[in-house]
């Protein structure tokens, strides 16, 4: 083999080794790019598929799965972080007629196998804006749904805030203390299926760079 010979193998060697690196970078971006649709699909399939569920099947839910959705509940965005939340979570039947019996619109609880009541921590808030309890337990209580609904299970929203007498009575039935205002209960399970999610999209109601 003369001296262009091995310069023509060595070349030819390079080149192979270029489009080989090549084609696997392709393919690396292919991947990322198809992984990054398919979690985009599937966040948004939990999101437009949570609907209010009142209905479950007997099946209980594990104390695992309850822990799962209290860790969602508490990854939710609060102001100055302030975490002003606790959860009570109930799964003896008595307890939970116990609440119905004064809460006519929470239909949800007579048959749900378990109920987290969503509480705001009045020692917890800042000085600077102690209504934030109000909108950092929402976004517990909305986290807490889409999780169950990402878990197969399905929950319902069920109020508490603001009627003085529904607080009132949750915070007789659950035993609270003063400094903790109860949001809301929600009711949760396996569902049945009879619930669907309402497709609520209408583009009148959005607005761009000013009104
Ligand atoms: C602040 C708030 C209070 C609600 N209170 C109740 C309630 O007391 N009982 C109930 O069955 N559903 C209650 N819901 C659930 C709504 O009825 C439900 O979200 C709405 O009808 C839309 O249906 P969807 O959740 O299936 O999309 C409440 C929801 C929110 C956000």
């Amino acid at each position: 083999m003369n001296k262009s010979h091995i310069l023509s193998l060595l070349l030819a060697i390079a080149l192979f080794l270029s489009i080989y690196k090549l084609a696997e970078v392709k393919n690396e971006i292919k991947n990322t790019s198809e992984s990054t649709s398919s979690k985009e699909e599937a966040i948004l399939s939990v999101i437009h598929n949570r609907k209010s569920v009142r209905n479950y099947t007997d099946q209980p839910v594990s104390d695992e799965d309850i822990t799962t959705i209290l860790k969602a509940g508490m990854a939710a965005p609060t102001g100055f972080n302030a975490q002003p939340w606790q959860f009570i979570v109930i799964k003896d039947r008595n307890t939970m007629m116990e609440l119905r019996k004064e809460l006519v619109y929470a239909r949800g609880l007579d048959g749900s196998p378990a109920a987290i009541v969503v509480c705001g921590d009045m020692t917890k808030v800042r000085e600077e804006a102690p209504e934030f309890w109000i909108t950092d337990t929402s976004a517990a209580t909305q986290n807490m749904l889409l999780a169950m609904e990402g878990m197969g299970l399905g929950g319902v929203w069920s109020t508490l805030y603001p009627g003085v007498e529904r607080m009132a009575h949750a915070r007789k039935v659950l035993n609270l203390p003063e400094h903790i205002m109860p949001m809301c209960v929600i009711p949760f399970g396996y569902p049945t299926g009879v619930e669907k999610p309402k497709v609520k999209f209408d583009a009148n109601n959005i607005h761009f760079e000013k009104w």
